[in-house]
């Protein structure tokens, strides 16, 4: 039987982007290449932000947005950087090429797990982050941002609105992520200003409608925003789970929950069109991958980007658009085994190059695998 193969749209983006994607994608061939290999991958690389707008005028092409909508799924870098700050702004500029083809995909689902590494720098202490392990899951594609907007010098709007259907969709992906050996308990803590905001009261009732109806197995609780961000940062154990909020929340919140690990740069995200491909051989689900961190303007160039955030979204693929379970965890098993050896990037207090970091988690990836 032939092998299937995915194809990825690879978008280094700008900064460190290009760094640390060239690292994720390197694990990609260890697997690929394996002889018992399930699937090959084909990858498609394109310029995605201020690159593109040095080369093209505009921060994404039409035919990367094509690409974007054809492709399995999409491994994103970073975009922006001060080269191209002031000069535009929102969709005009870098980051608009990640809101037009997150819009063109509708990967309305933005997951980030929020998991304490006994590696890091959490300014936490260790004993308040030890057992944290939750999933932000923000909802992507509705709200705040892509509502209409007026903008004039002295009055600027944004309709923050929501449909019982967008919130349906992401209240499902929560309980489904809550069932998943991702995190550690059942539970939804669902985030919102229902006591200010109608949007808020519509978000509330119905996650609560659609999880206790259709998945009785899930505890729901729900939560203010702004109360949750004090309790995230002092108890932060008691967020074990799936955290759901809409997208100016989700924002704020997984933003937040960044502080637990510690270090930015081993964060990885995904965002998805659907519920995730459950098993091996189920249709792909379009997803786009990123790390978590941005371009990292002060250290990019000089080869000291840690790229475990981006190796880590190459695993969310894996698992979430294509059911390669296995090899996700092999990936992750990878990163812990060489963190567990003391090697470190400068981000973590130590002295490893991207590059190191990278081989060394590959190698013991191909011990494993
Ligand atoms: P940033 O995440 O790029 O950097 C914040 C700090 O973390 C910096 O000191 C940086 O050196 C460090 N850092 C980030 N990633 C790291 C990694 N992998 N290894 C080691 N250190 C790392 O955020 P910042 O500085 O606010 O933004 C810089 C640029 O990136 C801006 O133009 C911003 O708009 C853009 N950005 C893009 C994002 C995206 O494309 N998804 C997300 C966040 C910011
Ligand atoms: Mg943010």
């Amino acid at each position: 039987m032939s092998k299937p193969e995915f194809s990825i749209l690879i978008l280094g983006g700008d900064g460190i982007g290009p760094e640390v994607t060239a690292e994720a994608t390197a694990v990609l061939d260890v697997l690929s290449s394996h002889p018992n290999s399930r699937a090959t991958f084909k990858l498609v690389p394109r310029l995605f932000g201020g690159c593109s707008i040095d080369e093209h005028g505009v921060s994404v092409t039409e035919e990367t947005l094509e690409q974007g909508r054809q492709c399995h799924a999409i491994l994103m870098g970073a975009v922006g950087g001060p080269k191209w700050d002031g000069k535009r702004r929102g969709f005009e500029g870098p980051e608009g090429a990640t809101l037009r083809l997150r819009q063109v995909t509708d990967v309305y689902a933005n997951i980030r797990p929020a998991e304490y590494f006994p590696g890091g720098r959490s300014p936490l202490k260790e004993e308040l982050v030890r057992g944290t392990k939750f999933i932000v899951l923000r909802e992507n594609c509705g709200g705040a941002f892509y509502g209409p907007k007026a903008e004039e010098p002295d009055y600027a709007s944004d309709l923050w609105a929501y449909k019982r259907s967008e919130v349906e969709r992401i209240a499902r992906m929560a309980a489904h992520l809550a069932l998943s050996p991702a995190v550690p308990v059942p539970r939804v803590i669902s985030c919102d200003k229902d006591n200010v905001l109608a949007s808020s009261r519509l978000w509330r009732r119905v996650v609560q409608e659609t999880i206790t109806k259709e998945f009785p197995q899930v505890k729901l609780v729900h939560q203010l925003a702004d109360s949750a961000t004090t309790l995230m940062m002092m108890k932060p154990s008691s967020f074990n789970g799936v955290v759901v909020a809409d997208n100016t929340f989700g924002d704020i919140l997984s933003d937040l929950a960044g502080v637990i690990p510690g270090t930015l740069g081993v964060l990885p995200s995904a965002c998805l069109a659907d519920i995730p491909v459950k098993k091996w051989g189920d249709k792909p689900v379009k997803g786009f991958y990123e790390p978590v961190h941005g371009s990292a303007p002060d250290i990019a160039g000089q080869g000291i980007a840690n790229p475990i955030g981006a190796i880590l979204s190459a695993a969310l693929m894996l698992r979430y658009s294509f059911g390669m379970e296995e090899e996700a965890k092999a990936i992750e098993d990878a990163v812990n085994m060489t963190l567990d050896s003391g090697l470190k990037t400068k981000d973590m207090s130590g002295s490893a190059s991207t590059k190191e970091m990278g081989n060394a988690i590959r190698e013991y990836l191909r011990k494993r695998h």
